[in-house]
Order: structure tokens, then sequence, then C-alpha cells
């Protein structure tokens, strides 16, 4: 039976749209009849407004003028165009900003900021929280019975900090509940003993600045999930009105590609998650990994809410204004970027933004209709075009990625290993770790999950853990668990030094983790940029051999009960083990002790894929830059290809498949520069059930 699950149970369609400022054209009435036409011209169903109209909602305090959005929203209705309503917050009128200088934020220099730019607010300040919750509540009220109101958009790519007096005397508030008042626990964890900062009072304590304690890894830890809780409260008190006057509204919130707060957390508070994506197409890595970055972050979202497919909320029909260099997407890269994300379980495209603005910082932004107004270039023809494809992959909508590896990116664990000091600077760029190990999964087309430690793993097959620097509480009796019950985990150097509060595990590294890798790491080399060792694989181990390079970190470890399957072949350390395997119960865990070169992991992972019985999205041979990802509804796959090249690929398929409209696919398929097709498997591979 059919395991679909869309999103909003009253569609069964794709949403396409973008970020609409009607308000912006106000003046120009004609404008936004020509903006409907286009509208259907350009097959968008949703639009997206409000998240920057306080100003014009209310253009002074407490005097309200909802009547442009009432206009605008019922033109959109009546032609059969939903909304997405924004609230507010993430951009506020110069009034409040004035009359209200508590509303600012203050900066880790302790300057408070002038009134400008957007997502300026503090969210501590009882004086903000008020005035959005009304506002909200107004929004919510006059809407909550529009049949075209299909989401609320909490804010705007909620990020950033604020050092004002009231979030420190919150953050002080917030530290006593977590030390259960007491601040000899604090003054440990933290280890203030060094260099004399133990703090006596907790009026002592202050957020970290440049100016003043910055040095404190425990403090820096607390400091940022502070900040995550606080912008989660706050946007809980925005939400509140919204669930109590429309509870049958979803929420969600746009979170951005990178972040400083933990949007995992955050993730737990919506009921759909979305993200803005604008990556640097044709810029200075490949466009091949370009798009394998990309996908990265499109599953780390996607692996947000287990089960549930995503929204694409923004991205750029043609250029982001603000990249160093603009550069056009080339014929063909939008609407494959466009399906990328639908491959990966968006259930949308939707752009930044529709209409582009007169004036002011993103005049030059990309948008689906040009300062020249008409619908007679070649953005609005890509767009209308992927408007066109969308309606085809309607029974796309609510189906899952089967993913049966889970690939751990964990949010706190890469502030801990951005914040040491040492053993390299500038850090050890642990995104670039994961990533890298990524990649291969990517490039052989095999779904991912992305989680942190802290989700639950006994659905995967295969468990990949680069860097577990940061040993959360509980997570080394995790993996054992999901070891001895046959799992294969794979771990690697700079793993398990810390526990949650950055301090040291006291009996040999990699801490919880040495018996279950059965090795004990004495020591780790940190090597220059150009400097390099390499590891040599040993006969009788994994099904492939050879001499790769390993630079950055090279942890020099001790086989204790794991077996030896790879050795270094330089230095002092040459002869010590490089790659272990240790039999844990019924399961395998591998310990890579260095940093090594794409080809072994290509070739480990290859490796891994056919041990661990992976299944790729599509049986079929393919270059570089080609890529293939599965959608499943339990009854049927849904295959996606892409050519992330600009050069024709030719793909030799190893299964029948067969079109979108039903037609067998023949066994050779020329993929076009930047093409993509989508096919389909009659007979799902995931019918006994996808987790
Ligand atoms: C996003 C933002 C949009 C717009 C866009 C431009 O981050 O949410 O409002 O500014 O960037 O690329």
């Amino acid at each position: 039976m059919s395991q679909r699950k869309p999103l909003f149970p009253q569609l069964n369609w794709m949403l396409h749209g973008a970020d609409y400022n009607p308000e912006q054209w106000i003046h120009m009435p004609e404008v936004w009849d020509e903006d409907v036409r286009l509208m259907h011209l350009a097959k968008c169903n949703v639009m997206t407004m409000g998240m920057f109209s306080w100003s014009s909602l209310e253009p002074k305090e407490g005097q309200f003028e909802f009547g442009w959005l009432d206009r605008i929203i019922d033109k959109l209705s009546r032609n059969g165009i939903s909304f997405i309503l924004g609230t507010p917050s993430g951009a506020r009128p110069a009034w409040l900003a004035r009359k209200y200088p508590e509303v600012l934020r203050v900066r880790p220099e302790r300057v408070r900021n002038l009134y400008g730019t957007r997502h300026n607010h503090c969210y501590t300040s009882p004086v903000y929280r008020e005035k959005v919750r009304t506002i909200n509540t107004l929004l919510a009220e006059r809407y909550r019975n529009h049949p075209g109101l299909l989401l609320w958009h909490i804010s705007n790519e909620y990020n950033g900090e604020c050092h004002c007096d009231l979030c420190q005397a919150a953050f002080r508030g917030w530290l006593r509940k977590k030390y259960g008042d007491d601040l000899d626990r604090l003054n440990y964890a933290w280890y203030t003993t060094f260099w004399s900062h133990n703090y006596t009072d907790w009026e002592e304590i202050e957020s970290p600045s440049p100016i003043g304690e910055h040095m404190l890894h425990g403090l820096q830890l607390d400091w940022k999930r502070f900040v995550t809780d606080q912008s989660i409260d706050f946007m809980l008190q925005e939400i509140e009105p919204l669930k109590r006057l429309t509870p049958n509204i979803p929420v969600t919130t746009n979170f951005l590609g990178g972040c400083v707060i933990n949007y995992e957390r955050m993730a737990e508070h919506v009921d759909i998650i979305s993200w803005d994506s604008y990556p640097y197409w044709h810029g200075k890595s490949p466009d091949w990994q370009t798009a394998c970055h990309t996908a990265f972050t499109h599953d780390r979202y996607r692996s947000f809410k287990p089960g549930k497919p995503f929204l694409l909320m923004e991205s750029t029909p043609s250029m982001a204004n603000w990249q160093e260099v603009a550069k056009l997407k080339r014929p063909g890269m939008h609407a494959l970027s466009s399906i990328q994300a639908v491959a990966h379980g968006s259930d949308s495209v939707q752009y930044f933004q529709w209409r582009k603005s007169r004036g002011s910082s993103e005049k030059f932004h990309g948008a689906v209709v040009d300062h020249s107004g008409h619908e007679h270039t070649r953005v609005f023809r890509d767009v209308a075009e992927i408007g066109d494809f969308l309606e085809r992959l309607e029974p796309v909508t609510g189906t899952i990625v089967p993913a049966e590896t889970a690939l751990i990116y964990d949010t706190e664990n890469k502030w801990a290993v951005e914040g040491a000091a040492g053993p390299r600077k500038p850090n050890l760029s642990y995104d670039q770790e994961v990533l890298r190990h990524y990649e291969p999964f990517w490039k052989q087309g095999i779904p991912v999950d992305i989680v942190s430690m802290d989700r639950p793993l006994d659905r995967y097959k295969l468990v990949v853990a680069p860097m577990l620097y940061m040993l959360k509480q509980g997570m080394a009796e995790r993996l054992e668990a999901f070891v001895r019950s046959g799992g294969t985990l794979v771990l690697t150097y700079w793993s398990g030094i810390v526990d949650e509060n950055d301090l040291c595990f006291l009996d040999g590294f990699p801490g919880p983790l040495r018996k279950l890798a059965g090795v004990w790491s004495e020591e780790i080399d940190a090597l220059y940029p150009e400097d390099c060792n390499s590891l040599a694989m040993k006969e009788g181990g994994l099904d492939f051999m050879g001499t790769y390079s390993v630079s950055l970190l090279c942890d020099l470890i001790h086989a204790e009960t794991a077996e030896v399957l790879a050795e270094y072949q330089e230095d002092f350390y040459q002869g010590y083990p490089a790659l272990t395997l240790n039999r844990f119960r019924d399961g395998e865990v591998y310990y890579m002790a260095a940093r090594t070169e794409p080809a072994f992991l290509d070739s480990f992972y290859r490796a891994m894929a056919a041990r661990c019985r992976l299944s790729r999205a599509l049986q079929a041979d393919w270059s570089e830059g080609v890529n293939a990802q599965v959608r499943t509804d339990g009854v049927r796959d849904y295959i996606f290809l892409h050519n992330f090249t600009d050069q024709e690929q030719n793909i030799l398929f190893k299964e029948s498949i067969i079109d979108l409209d039903g037609t067998p696919v023949k066994q050779y398929l020329r993929l076009p520069a930047y093409g993509y097709r989508v096919f389909v498997r009659k007979e799902s591979e995931y019918s006994s059930g996808v987790k």
C-alpha cells in the first residue's frame, strides 16, 4: 500500500512559488494584476508574504493597516494561488526601535547596534516579544478562516545573538537552572580553576566577549546552547497565538544554509522543515561538488523530520546579488538545481523573489519577474518550465527518501571542535570532514540521512561518525547497542576526546569509545598543509589494496582488540595502524586514524556499501558529476538522475525502469549537459516497509 504522506492533506501537488512583496508596489495597482497574470503563466500556486511587511502593517504604533494585505490575498485566492503568511519579526519599523531602544541587539563588544538592516533584534526584550505577539495575534485573528492560508512562516532565518543586559540576566537564569543553582558544579564543568577564573557569584558571569572572557570552552558551549534555547523560546512566543487561533495551520521557519543556532533543536518545534538554498553554481568548485554539498544540506534538513518531505522555501531563479561574483545560472542549471531539491525530499520549489524590487539592497537579486516586467525572459521561461514539470511530479508528493545510512553531523560537536585551541589552526574543518565522508555516498547514489548524536540509530545499517570529538553522554552506549545488534560503525581520528562540557576524558582516547573501537590513541600529530603521510592497505583486509595519502591529523593508535587493515608508511610512526576493524558482537567498527584522500574514501565506502548491502538509488554506471537519488511510496520508486557537468554524459542502466509516462527506458541514455530525468521503478525496493 502506498505510504505517501503529503505535507498538506488538502493538497496533492508540489508547491511552486516565491517570496512576494506586494507592499513594494502599493502605489502601482496595475502591477498586482499583472503579477497574477504572470503567476499563472509561470504555473505558480503559492506565494509567501509578510516577512518584511511590519511597517506597512503597523505604520504607527498601534495603528494597523491590513487592507492592502486583504486585497492581495483575496486576489491571489480568487486565482487559485495559496499563500504562506510570514510573521514580521525579522525586520521592524523605525518607530519601534526609536521608542524602545532595548529591542536592538548588543554586540559581543557590548555596543548596541543602531537601527537598520534586519535580524537586528533582541530576542529577550519583553517589549519586542510583546510587539511581535500583538501583530502575530492580529494576523492570526484576521486570516484564521481564509481558505488560501496554507502555512505560517515564522520570522526569517533566525540567527545571531544579543549580549544586552536582559540577555545576560536570562543567561544567568538559564545557567542556574542547568546547574541546579550550584555554582561549584558550574565551576567544575567549566574548569574555572584554570587561570584562576572561579566564579563566586552568578552575577560575575558574562557572555563570551572579545574584550572579556573568551577562552573558557565550557562557557562558550553553554552560551551557544543558551542562544539556541532563547531563540527557540522567542519563536515559541511567536507561535503561541498562531497555534491557539489556527490549530490546523502548520508552522515552519526558513532555515539558513549555515548558522550558529542549533537548528535541529529548533526543528522540534515546527511542523514542517523549510530552508533557503543559495549554492555558488559555476564558482570556484566544480559544479558536481557544489551539487554534492547542496545535497548534504537538503539531506540534513530533511532528516530533521524523519519520514516527511521538506520545503525548499527560497532559491534564486538566476543569481544571488550578495555573492562575491553573482554568476548567472547557466542554461539548464535552474531546472537541475530545483529538481535536485525535490530528489532529496522537497515538496516545493520556491524562489526569492517573485519580482525584482525597484530600490534598495536586493534590487539586483534574481527574481522570476525582471525589472523589464514581462514574461519574455530566459529566467521566466526557466521558471515556467519547472512549473510544468512539477505538475508531472504530483505522484512524488509526500513520498520519502529511504536512507539506510546515517552520517552524524552534530552542531554542538562542531562548536566544540571549532572552539578548541589545538591541535591545529585555524581549525579542524569539521564541516569539510563530514562532507568528505558524504561525497562517496553521493557519488554512488546511496541515500544518506544526516543526524545529530541525539537521534535514534537503530533504523540504519551503517553509521558514519567523523570526528566525534565531543561525545555526548550516553552516546558511546547507544553506538555500542547499534553495533551489538549487527550495525557497522565508522569512526575517525579526533574522536572521544571531551565530554559535553569540553572536559577531556581521562582514561585514554577515544575515551568511552575505546572498547568499541578496540584502539587506544596515544598521541595525535598535526601536519602542515603542504605535508602528508600515507597509508598502505594490508593483504587480506578489505577488498581493495593500494597506498593513499593522508594529511591534516594523524592519530598514533595502538590496536588493542582491533585488527589492523592499513598502516602508516612514513615518519617515526611508520608501521603504526592507520585503519582498523574491531569486531564487536554482531557488528563491526572501523577506525580511520587520519584524514584520508578522497580516492581512499571512495574505495572504502564502496567496500562498506557492498558489506552492508546498501541499496543504490539506481543500478547503473555513470561518470563523475552524474548523480541518482530516490524517493519512494513503498509501492513505486521515483528515481532522479542528474548531470551536474557541462558535458553530455552516458548512462548504462543495469535494471529495467520506466519513464514518468510509462515508456520503458533503453539500456543506454545520453544525459545532456546540466540535464535531468525522472524515472519510475514499478516494484519498489522498499515495499517491505520504509522506516
Ligand atoms: C535570504 C532571505 C531573503 C533574501 C534572500 C536573498 O537569506 O531570507 O529575504 O534576502 O536571502 O538571497
